[in-house]
């Protein structure tokens, strides 16, 4: 026998294709609970997207540990190596609608999610290791003069590129996003980074700093801004496409993940600093340790309810991993967790996305929207006498030591700290194929700029990275800004 169809109650439904009426031809009856119920839940179906990285797709996999780390921190997931702990990885671009393209030159973001038997871990990432940006108090702004314009409401180059004439520290991430890597070929071609710095301790109380690092395996494939228009008109899904559509082959994407390590004392003295999320630290100064591999082979049963409604964290970590002085990720911890609770209710961490897997949540917070209350009859208050869950009483991460006054401060400047060099330092380790490029889709998007002043404000933080950066992109932009006014 087939399915019976019932209603979100469970009775039986006996017509699905005509809504009950009074007599042949009459009005509609609101006594009709299957219409009335079908056309009340359809109307709630979508929820608030993302205020960024609306698009993404996921995938769940493992991560297992290669190579010890012990000596550098007690998760107790990288506690062994061949040790494995179930992932789930979100990717996202960052600016687009949930409806947009995913072959567009934009940031990726790469959200992992680690289901230890220490709780879960969140590394909330991107495809590139460094950002815009380095005060968290700017994100808003920065984010709305990169999406659509309040009055025309399209992305306007000007704003775009009005705010980044007052942001000189967005250079290096500019140079990134407009070179080879700023449009990835797919999801699975492109590197993931946890971007900020953050902190391991290990059990003797050792602390490092240390940033990750995941180098695709399926090797780096971009598009050029010609390749991802025309896939663009072909088919505005493709990244997800590739995904879901490789691991349903069973041809399943990995990375292989690596750590930078620099022991705590060190970053006083480094020559800039190192908290700072606009500069890379370089290899030769702290090398790539090998952690782990990064599998993914799972797509999820039901994308709304295990990518929309995934909810990641930074300020979901485990003991043994904590957060950095980097002012960016210190406003990222508050950001998220009330994203979730806006976006998909304070219970988010009881969808099973977002549940932990290898442990289970104990504690005292209660009740709310949705909620299933898998704590039961158990008491909702401590200290109790009734052997309810305690405190450890051990700090997950090391202490960091403070000084001076509160108050607005810029972060703290090193020796070699300017906003320029690194920017000049990528520029300089691209093949003069890939400078083409490169200076050809910033004369493109800077040429479409109709303000002079912007234009005169952005062209000599170029001219600060490098020399032949700035020469060359000067007169392309004038080309193409004289061609316009012929
Ligand atoms: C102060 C700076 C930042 C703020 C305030 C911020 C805020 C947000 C918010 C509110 C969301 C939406 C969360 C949700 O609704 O689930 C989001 C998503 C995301 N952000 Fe940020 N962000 C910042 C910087 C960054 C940086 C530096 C990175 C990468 C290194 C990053 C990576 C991501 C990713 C990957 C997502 C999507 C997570 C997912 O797949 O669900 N963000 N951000």
């Amino acid at each position: 026998m087939s399915k019976i169809l019932t209603t979100e109650s469970g009775a039986p439904v006996a017509d699905n294709q005509n809504s009950a009426q009074a007599g042949l031809g009459g009005p509609v009856l609101i006594q009709d609970q299957q219409l009335i119920e079908k056309l009340a839940r359809f109307n709630r179906e979508r929820i608030p997207e993302r205020v960024v990285h609306a698009r993404g797709s996921g995938a769940y996999g493992y991560f297992e540990v290669t190579d010890d780390v012990t000596p550098y921190t007690r998760a107790d997931f990288l506690d062994s190596v061949g040790k494995r702990t179930d992932v789930f990885l979100r990717f996202s671009t960052v600016a687009g609608n949930l409806g947009s393209n995913d072959a567009v030159r934009d940031p990726r973001g790469f959200a992992l999610k680690f289901y230890t038997e220490e709780g879960n871990y969140d590394l909330v990432g991107n495809n590139t290791p460094v950002f815009f940006i380095k005060d968290p108090i700017k994100f808003p702004d920065f984010i709305h003069s990169q999406k659509r314009d309040p009055f025309t409401g399209f992305q306007e180059a000007d704003n775009v590129w009005d705010y980044w004439s007052y942001s000189p520290e967005s250079l290096h991430q500019i140079t990134w996003l407009f070179g080879d890597r700023g449009i990835p070929a797919s999801y699975r071609h492109m590197n993931g980074y946890g971007s900020h710095t953050y902190q391991w301790v290990a059990a003797d109380g050792a602390a490092y700093w240390v940033k990750y690092h995941f180098k695709t395996n399926q090797g780096i494939r971009s598009l050029d801004a010609g390749q991802a228009a025309e896939l663009v008109g072909q088919d505005a899904d493709s990244h997800q496409r590739d995904l879901h559509q490789a691991i349903e082959r069973g041809v399943f994407p990995s990375w292989t993940v690596y750590v930078q390590l620099m022991p705590v004392a060190e970053a006083a003295d480094y020559r800039f600093n190192p908290f700072d999320l606009t500069k890379v630290w370089p290899h030769a100064d702290y090398p790539l340790q090998k952690v782990g591999r990064l599998v993914l082979n799972r797509n999820p049963e039901n994308v709304f309810a295990e990518v929309e409604q995934a909810a990641f964290s930074p300020n979901n970590f485990v003991p043994g991993i904590g957060p950095s002085p980097d002012k960016m990720l210190q406003g990222r911890l508050f950001a998220y967790a009330d994203a979730h609770r806006y976006r998909l209710g304070v219970n988010h961490t009881q969808l099973a996305v977002n549940a932990p897997k290898a442990t289970t949540a104990q504690n005292y917070g209660r009740d709310g929207l949705g909620a299933v209350n898998p704590a039961g009859r158990a008491k909702n208050y401590e200290p109790n006498s009734y052997d309810g869950p305690r405190q450890t009483d051990r700090a997950l991460a090391a202490p960091t030591a403070v000084q001076g006054w509160t108050g607005a401060h810029a972060a703290e400047a090193h020796a070699k700290d300017d906003d320029f060099f690194q920017a000049g330092e990528l520029y300089r380790l691209m093949s003069a194929a890939e400078q083409d490029r490169l200076i050809a889709n910033l004369a493109g998007s800077i040429g479409s700029v109709g303000r002079d002043d912007v234009v005169e404000r952005v062209l000599p933080f170029f001219h600060a990275a490098d020399a032949d950066y700035g020469r060359r992109l000067q007169a392309a932009v004038e080309a193409i800004r004289n061609a316009d006014q012929a």
